[in-house]
């Protein structure tokens, strides 16, 4: 394995995706994104020169630092541009068979000792590593969303994965200036297996009737001073996501104390995925966001 990465590549040119690109191309590393087709890509790096044009606006980037970030970052439907990489980081949806034909796909790519990660936030690393050619070179590696501003990241292990890895993944997340936290190879990790039940909680409180949209949000934001409320969150993170974090921790823990809201499954079922499909239990096809109940 190469002592030190300097390559990156990344499955899935998403929210996370690009938020990964984004700090790692700043951190100086050469990053390539990969989706399935071009729009995507598009879409995704020009949510890359948002955010960089918002961090020179602020003072928090030169302009000649936004200038080297996004001539690092590149992006292509071929999956043969990963072929240089160090370190491939898959940010797809948190679709377990999805993931696992990515894989199969990625693995014969890539150099023997090139670095596989997945930036799941909740599926077993070891069972994802089964599925790959290199258990020993697979990695969890959870970013918080959204990751240009979260400083927080979730190393997991796979039962597995080696101390070169591991060492290799703790570098690279402390050359992003984040932090990282260690969690067992348990469903949902850390974060996730206590801020899904909170969230899952706060739909049970809609769902139930004990008060509505804003209240909750409200009840949260100034009662406990989080800085989103939790349904404002779920739809930050996605509700399809949210889903499938509460039936991965429903399942994996087999404790009913985890079975998804009805409500939440109504609105996935619904296409209801929050911001990124414009209605979620908020409507944001307006000026300001509307609650959906
Ligand atoms: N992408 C990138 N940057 C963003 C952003 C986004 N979507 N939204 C806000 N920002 C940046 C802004 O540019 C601003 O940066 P600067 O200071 O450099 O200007 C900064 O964040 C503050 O933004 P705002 O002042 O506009 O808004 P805010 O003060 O309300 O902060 C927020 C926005 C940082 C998202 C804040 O609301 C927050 O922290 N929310 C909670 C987020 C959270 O809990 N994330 C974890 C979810 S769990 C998870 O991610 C794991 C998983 O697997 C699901």
């Amino acid at each position: 394995m190469s002592a030190v990465l300097k390559s990156i590549g990344i499955v899935g040119a998403g929210q996370m995706g690009c938020g990964i690109a984004h700090v790692s191309a700043a951190a100086g590393y050469k990053v390539h994104i990969y989706d399935l087709n071009q729009e995507r890509i598009e879409s995704g790096l020009a949510t890359i020169h948002g955010n960089l044009a918002r961090q020179v606006a602020n003072g928090k980037m030169t302009e000649e630092e936004r200038k080297a970030t996004l001539a690092l970052i590149s992006g292509s439907t071929d999956l043969n541009d990963f072929a240089p990489m160090d370190l491939v980081v898959e940010a797809a949806t948190e679709d377990e068979t999805v993931k696992k034909k990515i894989y199969t796909l990625v693995c014969p790519v890539l150099k023997p000792d090139a670095i596989l990660a997945t930036n799941t936030s909740s599926l077993s690393i070891t069972r994802l590593a089964a599925a790959t050619d290199r258990p020993e070179r697979f990695m969890g590696i959870h970013f918080m969303n959204p990751v240009p501003v979260m400083k927080l990241v979730e190393l997991v292990r796979g039962i597995a994965t080696d101390e070169p890895t591991f060492e290799a993944a703790k570098a690279y997340v402390a050359s992003l200036d984040k932090t990282a936290t260690v969690a067992e190879d348990f469903p949902a990790f850390i974060v996730n297996r206590i801020l899904l039940p909170m969230i899952n909680e706060a739909i049970y409180t809609l769902y139930e009737g004990v008060g509505s949209v804003d209240a909750i949000d409200t009840a949260m934001r100034l009662g406990a001073n989080h800085p989103m409320g939790p349904l404002q969150l779920a739809d930050f993170i996605g509700l399809d996501t949210c889903l499938s974090i509460m039936q991965v921790l429903h399942d994996g823990l087999a404790d009913s104390k985890y079975r998804p809201c009805p409500l939440l499954v109504k609105y996935v079922e619904a296409g209801w995925l929050g911001r990124k499909s414009g209605r979620g239990f908020y409507d944001y096809r307006g000026e300001v966001p509307v609650p959906t109940r």
